[in-house]
């Protein structure tokens, strides 16, 4: 009887369908399933957890964003809010990439954020304010004043100056005042002797610039001490990192880093389209969104010649330009990831672009020199952010 029964079940289709060991097919056992990583789950072959389904013919192994992939099921169940596009796995639309595992819902103004993109999505006008450096913060307007979860909106004026910090003169009046008596730090341009020696007692005026009266070689107008790139402020001869300048927030003891009209710090953008003309932070150079009043920060955002990305920004692989700020700090900005390769970050492999590097080897952007935080992991980026002294005469 028994033999006549597994004849059946040979001779007859239908039942070779439903016990044949592919997916989908009746099971006793698991050896029964015959699909690679496949088992038999309640009577049914199915595939193992974290395996999708594909083609009912076979469990494909679900992988992590960025990674490639021939069904979304694959995506979606290692990552939430992800689907496979093009062949790869990515979020889905309206959300962020987060490192290769997170799909990331845009953050509100005072939410948790990953990044400033994560706040930008929410509204273009926040960042996010990082209360543990390159790992999280909590969205900031750019000027602090937000109703509700929205940024109000300013007029697109220069930046206000900072409402909670002492600034004690306005723009003009510091810089002519300044050329007259205001002390001159070591580098800067001057007028008369004074001026540099209120800064450091062992400093002149010399062809229009501070320079110490003797130089030993290794402080000077010419070296300073400060790190290549910073922003000197004039008074005190603090270093902060470019990305500070004109960022709407006085940063130097004197808010020079703030007079950002006309001339401009050389380390800020120049809106030069703008009337009148006005200067942002650098750091907002190809980042999505237009800062400049007539939007000059956004042009030439695609290398699509292979010429090049502007000054001071990153070329992404796939030629895309992003903040040059964003190079190396833990959070993939690139469409392709091509900001945040592994050994130049980690200083573990070849840097073929090292803007700069720590002391303990990893690479990164310029911009965390004098931030004052600790972007290296060995402080290196916040050692010599003040100028070197003149030797005593
Ligand atoms: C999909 O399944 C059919 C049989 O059901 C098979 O002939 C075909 O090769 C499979 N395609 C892929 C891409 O595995
Ligand atoms: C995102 O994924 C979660 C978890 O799968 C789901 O509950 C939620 O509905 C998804 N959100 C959207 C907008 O698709
Ligand atoms: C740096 O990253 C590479 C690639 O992921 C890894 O192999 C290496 O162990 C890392 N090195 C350090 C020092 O973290
Ligand atoms: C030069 O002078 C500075 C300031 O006094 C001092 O710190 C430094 O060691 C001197 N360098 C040399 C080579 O004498």
């Amino acid at each position: 009887m028994q033999q006549i029964l597994v004849a059946l079940f040979l001779f007859i289709p239908r039942a070779l369908a439903e016990f044949g060991g592919g997916l989908g097919s009746f099971c006793q056992l698991d050896q029964d399933c015959i699909t690679q990583n496949s088992r038999c789950n309640h009577g049914i072959c199915a595939c193992l957890p974290y395996y999708a389904t594909f083609n009912n013919t076979q469990c494909l192994q679900s992988t992590l964003l960025g990674m490639p992939c021939q069904t979304s099921e694959q995506c979606w169940q290692k990552v939430a809010n992800s689907t496979c596009a093009a062949g790869v796995c990515r979020c889905n639309k309206g959300f962020l990439q987060f490192r290769r595992h997170t799909c990331l819902i845009p953050a509100r103004v005072g939410e948790v954020c990953y990044s400033s993109t994560h706040c930008k999505m929410w509204d273009p006008e926040s960042h996010c304010d990082f209360l543990i450096p390159k790992l999280f913060g909590r969205c900031t307007c750019r000027d602090g004043q937000s109703l509700r979860d929205r940024c109000q909106r300013v007029s697109h004026a220069p930046p206000s100056p900072p409402r909670n910090k002492h600034r004690p003169h306005s723009g003009d009046a510091l810089r002519r005042g300044e050329e007259a008596e205001g002390p001159v730090s070591l580098g800067l341009s001057c007028v008369t002797d004074k001026q540099c020696a209120a800064a450091d007692a062992n400093s002149r005026c010399r062809g229009g610039i501070c320079d110490c009266v003797v130089t030993n070689g290794t402080c000077s107008a010419a070296v300073t001490g400060c790190h290549k790139g910073t922003f000197q402020c004039r008074g005190s001869g603090k270093c902060i990192s470019w990305y500070l300048v004109c960022d709407g927030r006085s940063d130097c003891p004197g808010g020079e880093d703030e007079q950002c009209r006309e001339t401009c710090p050389r380390t800020a953008f120049r809106c030069a389209r703008s009337r009148p003309h006005v200067c942002i932070s650098a750091g907002l150079r190809c980042n999505g969104s237009p800062d400049c009043p007539a939007g000059e920060d956004e042009v030439n955002c695609r290398d699509i010649a292979n010429r090049g990305c502007p000054r001071g920004t990153y070329r992404c692989k796939d030629g895309s330009c992003i903040g040059g700020h964003e190079f190396c700090n833990a959070i993939l900005t690139c469409p392709d990831g091509s900001d945040e390769p592994e050994g130049a970050c980690n200083g573990s492999g070849p840097a073929h672009y090292c803007p700069f590097r720590c002391a303990n080897g990893r690479c990164r952007s310029t911009a965390i020199a004098c931030s004052g935080r600790d972007g290296c992991g060995d402080n290196s980026d916040e050692t010599n952010c003040q100028i070197c002294r003149c030797p005593k005469v």
